[in-house]
C-alpha cells in the first residue's frame, strides 16, 4: 500500500507532481474557457459576485490564505479568509453577490460543513472545493471543483493541500476571465505556467534532498523555531510551522516577516531556527533585511530561497533551492521542501509521521 516506501507522509509527497498534472487535465478548453467540474451558477452570476469569503480550517485555511492573495490580486474582489470555526459563530457580511468557498479535504469537517449549511441559509452562493467526491462539502454547494490528490493517508496534509492551492488558482483564474480582468490569452499562459509546477516540484526532489536533510540535522534538538516570509511566503510559512509542530512535536510559529520586531525577534537567541521563506518576489529585499536583524542576534538561518540566488548564502547558515516561479505560485514548489523538512525532524525525533499524537485525519465533530 505504501508502494515500498517507508511511510504514508512521503508517498503522498511524492505524488504531488501528479496532483498537480491531474487536478489540471481537461480544465482549459479548445477556446480557452476554463472547463470547472461543477460550476453551479452561471457566469452572469459569477460577474454580480462583489465579495468572497474563504473558509476553512488547518492546511486547508492555509490554501485559502493563497486564494485571498491571487483573488483579489486578479479579479479585483475582495476576498477574506477565515477560519469555520470562527465564521460560523459571528456575523459576517453576506448577501446574495456573497461567494464563499469552502475549502476541505475531507470534504467532511464539522465547522466547515456548518459554516456553508449558515452561509447559504443568509443567501450567499457556495463553492466547494475538496478531495472526496460526494463528500457533504460537494453535496451542499452550488459548484465544487475536485482535488485529484487521491486518498490521503497520513494524518498531515501534503497532496492535498497541493492540489487545494491548484484549484483555488482555477477558480481565482475564472473569477478574473468572468470579471473582465483577464484575457484569455493571458488565462492560458498562466494556466500553462502553473502546470509547470509539476516539473520544478520534481525538481526539488531530484536535487535538494542533501539540503533538507542538513536544514533537519539542524533544527531537530530546537525547543522552539520560528517561520518567517512575506506576501505567498507568509502563507507558505503558516503552513510550514503548522507542518513541523503537528509531526514533530517541535514548537513552531509562522509570523509576516514584517511582524518579527513587534514581538517575536525577543525569542531569538543564538542558535534560535529560523525558518525564512526568501524566493525572489517583489517583498524579495524586505524579507532579507529582516532576516539580518536576526542573523544580528544569532539565529540559525534556513532559507528556501530562488535557484541562482547565492547573495543568501551570506544570511543563510541553510539554503534550500526552488526553481525560479512566478511569485503566483511559490506556494506550490516552496511548500514542498517544508513538507520534507517536517518530516525529517519528525523523524530524527522519533515521532510515528503518519499517526501523530491526538489528532485524527478528518474531524467530524466540533
Ligand atoms: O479535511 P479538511 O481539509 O477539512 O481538514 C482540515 C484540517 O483538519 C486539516 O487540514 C489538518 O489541519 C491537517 N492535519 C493538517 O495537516
Amino acid at each position: 500500500e505504501k508502494g515500498g516506501h517507508p511511510d504514508f507522509m512521503i508517498k503522498e509527497i511524492l505524488e504531488q507532481p501528479r496532483v498537480v498534472r491531474d487536478t489540471l487535465v481537461g480544465r482549459l478548453t479548445g477556446t480557452g474557457e476554463l472547463d470547472i467540474d461543477e460550476l453551479g451558477l452561471t457566469y452572469e452570476e459569477l460577474d454580480l459576485i462583489d465579495r468572497v469569503y474563504v473558509i476553512a480550517c488547518g492546511t486547508s485555511y492555509h490554501a485559502g490564505l493563497i486564494a485571498n492573495n491571487l483573488i483579489e490580486a486578479w479579479a479585483r474582489i475582495p476576498c477574506e479568509v477565515e477560519a469555520a470555526s470562527e465564521f460560523r459563530y459571528r456575523n459576517p457580511i453576506i448577501t446574495p453577490t456573497t461567494l464563499v468557498v469552502a475549502v476541505s479535504q475531507s470534504g467532511e469537517t464539522a465547522d466547515t460543513l456548518a459554516a456553508i449549511r449558515d452561509a447559504r441559509i443568509k443567501g450567499a452562493k457556495v463553492f466547494g472545493i475538496t478531495n472526496v467526491v460526494g463528500s457533504p462539502v460537494a453535496r451542499e454547494s452550488d459548484g465544487v471543483i475536485y482535488t485529484k490528490a487521491n486518498k490521503e493517508i497520513a494524518v498531515a496534509s501534503t497532496k492535498s493541500f497541493i492540489g487545494q492551492v491548484v484549484s483555488l488558482t482555477l477558480l481565482a483564474l475564472l473569477l478574473a476571465q468572468v470579471k473582465g480582468k483577464m484575457n484569455t490569452r493571458q488565462v492560458k499562459l498562466l494556466f500553462h505556467e502553473l502546470g509547470d509546477t509539476a516539473e520544478q516540484i520534481q525538481w526539488i526532489f531530484d536535487t535538494q534532498q542533501e539540503a533538507i536533510h542538513e536544514a533537519a540535522l539542524a533544527c531537530k534538538d530546537a525547543h522552539s523555531a520560528l517561520f518567517v516570509g512575506r506576501g505567498m511566503g507568509a502563507a507558505i510559512s503558516y503552513e510550514g510551522a503548522l507542518k513541523l509542530k503537528e509531526i514533530s512535536y517541535l514548537h513552531a510559529e509562522a509570523y509576516a516577516a514584517g511582524e518579527m520586531k513587534h514581538g517575536p525577534i525577543a525569542l531569538i537567541d543564538p542558535g534560535f531556527p529560523v525558518i525564512a521563506v526568501t524566493t525572489k518576489s517583489p517583498v524579495y529585499d524586505k524579507t532579507v533585511s529582516n532576516l539580518k536583524e536576526c542573523e544580528a542576534r544569532g539565529a540559525k538561518i534556513i532559507a528556501v530561497a530562488t535557484e541562482g540566488d547565492e547573495d543568501i548564502k551570506q544570511i543563510a547558515d541553510h539554503v534550500i533551492y526552488i526553481p525560479p516561479v512566478r511569485d503566483a505560485f511559490s506556494p506550490i514548489t516552496a511548500t514542498v521542501p517544508l513538507q520534507l523538512l517536517a518530516r525529517e525532524v519528525a523523524l530524527m525525533r522519533g515521532c510515528d509521521v503518519d499517526q501523530p499524537r491526538n489528532l485524527a485525519k478528518s474531524v467530524t465533530v466540533e
